[in-house]
């Protein structure tokens, strides 16, 4: 069954555990997810970035989720809008079926700039208002995605936006974030600690003065029931990197979140995890396989039905590693 947002992370809360939210733009990824959910007996959020609903078609990313959710009722699935720049992008997506939405208003509606406080206070507040008349829930995000060791934040597309922020301003406030929620309502926030999208994130394993997991707890402290949220939370594992390379792949050694530091948030209010990187790799690895190993091969399905395979094996993991296995 479909289930929103605050249905799913006030019964996390509850149980002290965190739910993965994995991106989707096509079929393989969403069986993937949803045949991971079954097997661990998990709720899970799907979500699609305005990228993903230009790239699918709304009508068809709808009939997706229509479709899943009949071929998998015993499992509860969020489905929420990633990124949404402006109140019509959410909207529409309530309008398409989506249970939740993520009004990112820490940048403008170009996806990129940083914005000021009361701008961002100003649309989410706007779309709270409207999310919640037809019974959606909302994600806001206050602070700005991106690198301490650089000081560049970071557009939705995984391209830094100009200039430098100083740690300040790139990372999420605990008195402004309490002050956030309550003028906007937000059902969940999304904090900035120095993650950023995409699988650079960290040129090494990172430490406190990169992945600010303190600031994680302050806000926690500060906003005891307010459900966050982690974004660029792909741990891009040694493994996927590795697999990707043996096959040709030219990925540079680089570092994500480690699945530990997750689960330390997760113990501080972290209630949803945003991973689409990850199963990227996996996927992208899997199709580099099979194009070396199998040389002649021209039908999709041989390619696909393992990528779908090495898909889900990142889910299951997440899944267990979060606590989310059994509370479907
Ligand atoms: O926000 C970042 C997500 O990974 C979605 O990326 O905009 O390329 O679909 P995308
Ligand atoms: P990753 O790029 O780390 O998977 O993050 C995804 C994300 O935050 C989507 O909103
Ligand atoms: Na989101
Ligand atoms: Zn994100």
């Amino acid at each position: 069954a479909l289930i929103t947002l605050r249905q799913l992370l006030d019964h996390a809360a509850e149980h002290g555990y965190g739910v993965p939210a994995f991106n989707i733009n096509n079929m393989e990824q969403g069986l993937a997810i949803c045949q991971a959910a079954k097997q661990t007996d998990a709720p899970v959020i799907i979500q699609a970035s305005r990228g993903a609903r230009q790239y699918a078609g709304d009508l068809m990313l709808a009939k997706l989720i229509e479709g899943l959710q009949a071929l998998y009722p015993e499992i509860p699935i969020c489905m929420h809008q990633d990124h949404g720049n402006n109140a019509a992008t959410c909207l529409s997506a309530i309008q398409h079926g989506f249970t939740s939405v993520m009004m990112d208003g820490s940048l403008g509606e170009d996806g990129k700039t940083p914005t000021d406080y009361d701008y961002n206070v100003g649309v989410t507040k706007k779309v709270t208002e409207m999310a919640h008349m037809v019974g959606a829930s909302v994600e806001g995000e206050l602070g700005c995605l991106g690198s301490l060791e650089t000081g560049s934040g970071e557009a939705e597309d995984g391209h830094g936006f100009e200039g430098k922020l100083d740690r300040e301003k790139l990372l999420t406030d605990p008195d402004q974030a309490a002050e956030f929620v309550a003028e906007t309502k937000v059902d969940a926030l999304a904090v900035a600690i120095g993650t950023s999208h995409g699988a650079y994130k960290f040129t090494q394993k990172p430490t406190g003065d990169v992945l600010a997991m303190n600031v994680i707890e302050a806000i926690h402290q500060k906003l005891p029931d307010t459900h966050l949220v982690m974004h660029g939370s792909s741990s891009v594992p040694q493994e996927l990197q590795e697999e990707f390379n043996k096959w040709g792949g030219e990925m540079p050694q680089t570092y994500g979140v480690p699945v530990e530091e997750i689960v330390r948030g997760i113990k501080h209010g972290v209630r949803k995890v945003n991973i689409d990187t990850d199963l990227r790799i996996a996927c992208a690895a899997t199709l580099r396989r099979v194009a070396t190993e199998d040389k002649s091969q021209f039908d999709p399905r041989k390619f696909l039905k393992p990528a779908v395979a090495a898909m889900k094996e990142v889910c299951v993991a997440r899944l267990e590693a979060f606590g989310t296995a059994g509370w479907a």
